[in-house]
């Protein structure tokens, strides 16, 4: 029988790092890609598209339950509204438990038959992968985060003010760490990686020695 795929949990504030880093971990090392956050986007999307307010619990677990794999690509998932309306319908116990079999499916069978699978989110290594082989944990200061972001805005083309990005920052970090179903934490086996005075190259370089260290130990 084939081994077991490998399972790397990537968490993490936004604009912490993490996307990146699973992305190029993936690329390295030949394994699929999921972006949890993108599960949060398109569900609060579906409800706001249908008309409903995302805060309205009952929208959000319809549009939750009936997802599928092509609401992943949809148009405008990067948007602010969708971004602070994901952070809402994140916190409804209901959404999350209907997006868990979703994410558990993709780290058992990798699609593509990859030997592995990088899912990268705020509780993937508490909650949906608690048994990842590997677990990171990135991090940097909410200044840090607001410039960046406030980068990747400009180079959309957006319009964006530091002091505002920082604040709504703030806020939705504050509503992702304080809520009462998988709050943004690091597990306690997680290795943190603090990439405020770090480039991505570097990050990179931290989160590959990780995994070669774990995965080389466990052989
Ligand atoms: O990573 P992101 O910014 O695309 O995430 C969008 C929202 O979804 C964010 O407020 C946190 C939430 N989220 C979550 O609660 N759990 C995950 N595994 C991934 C994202």
């Amino acid at each position: 029988m084939a081994d077991a795929p490998v399972v790397v949990a990537v968490d993490g504030p936004a604009a912490s790092g993490k996307g990146t880093i699973a992305r190029r971990l993936a690329e390295h090392l030949g394994f699929a890609h999921l972006d949890t956050g993108l599960l949060y986007r398109a569900v609060a999307r579906r409800a706001m598209d249908r008309g409903g307010d995302p805060a309205d619990g009952e929208a959000a677990l319809r549009a939750a339950r009936t997802l599928e794999a092509g609401d992943l690509a949809g148009e405008g998932l990067r948007e602010e509204t969708v971004t602070s309306a994901a952070s809402v319908v994140a916190a409804d116990p209901g959404v999350r438990a209907a997006l868990l079999d979703f994410q558990r499916g993709f780290a058992a069978a990798p699609p593509g038959g990859a030997a592995g699978a990088v899912l990268d989110g705020r509780d993937i290594g508490t909650v949906v992968c608690p048994d990842a082989q590997v677990k990171l944990f990135l991090d940097a200061s909410p200044e840090v985060r607001a410039r960046r972001r406030v980068r990747e805005l400009r180079q959309r083309g957006a319009n964006a003010i530091y002091a505002a990005v920082l604040r709504d920052m703030e806020a939705r970090d504050a509503r992702d760490r304080d809520r009462a179903v998988a709050p943004l934490a690091p597990a306690e086996d997680a290795f943190v990686i603090d990439t405020s005075a770090m480039n991505a190259d570097e990050a990179f370089r931290e989160a590959l020695a990780h995994f070669d260290a774990r995965t080389t130990s466990q052989k």
